[in-house]
């Protein structure tokens, strides 16, 4: 991980970050859920973010706070760094906060989830009983993930509600940015959490 050519074979993500077990947040952005998340549970935390610069000033400011060796956030696209990742079964969970930037219908595509076999590379690299947690106020998208999602025999609601995704609150006690400003906004959240079988 993190940009050089010899860097860009397979990743054993053990190697990455140190904790009682594994977490991975794809898209963290501005980073907040990182910092309240290694607050909140002694995981190791692994961020991959597109934008380079918000992965660099995420990266740096949690070294700097003394969480270096337990959360790291790289420079990376979800989409191709997923298949690079491995062992098969090392994380725990996975979170995607708000992964809709694009909300136009055409850009529907651009995102990360509904691409080909993305789910299914989640999938591989959760534990058995590992949780995916997906979050966003989009409730359209909320829809499409559900439905990608439940597409993947690998993965059954594990919401509220027997036989349904849906969770009216977020268990994990950490936010992410764009969470809090929506719960400031008044704006429904929409939280979906599947249990790997
Ligand atoms: C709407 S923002 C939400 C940021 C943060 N998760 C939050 O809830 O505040 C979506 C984030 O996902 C990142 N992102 C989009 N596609 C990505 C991809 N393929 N791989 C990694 N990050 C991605 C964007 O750069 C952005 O930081």
């Amino acid at each position: 991980m993190g940009g050089t050519s010899r860097e860009d074979g397979p990743v054993d993500v053990r190697s990455l970050v140190q904790g009682e077990w594994l977490e991975l947040e794809i898209g963290p952005g501005r980073g907040g859920f990182v910092f309240e998340r290694a607050a909140a549970a002694p995981a190791g935390l692994i961020g991959l973010e597109v934008r380079r610069k918000w992965a660099t000033i995420v990266d740096q400011r949690l070294a700097k706070a003394g969480l270096g060796a337990r959360a790291r956030v790289f420079a990376e696209d979800a989409g191709l760094a997923l298949p690079r990742l491995g062992p098969d079964g090392s994380i725990r969970r996975i979170f995607l906060h708000f992964p809709d930037p694009w909300w136009k219908k055409r850009h529907a595509k651009r995102l990360v989830i509904v691409k080909q076999g993305f789910v299914a590379e989640m999938a591989r690299l959760l534990e058995p009983g590992g949780e995916l947690f997906v979050q966003t106020d989009v409730e359209e998208r909320a829809a499409l993930y559900e439905a990608e999602i439940r597409a993947c025999p690998l993965f059954v609601p594990f919401g509220d509600e027997g036989g349904s995704p849906a969770l009216a609150n977020n268990p994990y006690n950490a936010e992410s940015p764009r969470e809090k400003r929506a719960i400031v906004d008044g704006l429904p959240v929409h939280r979906l959490r599947f249990r790997r079988v």
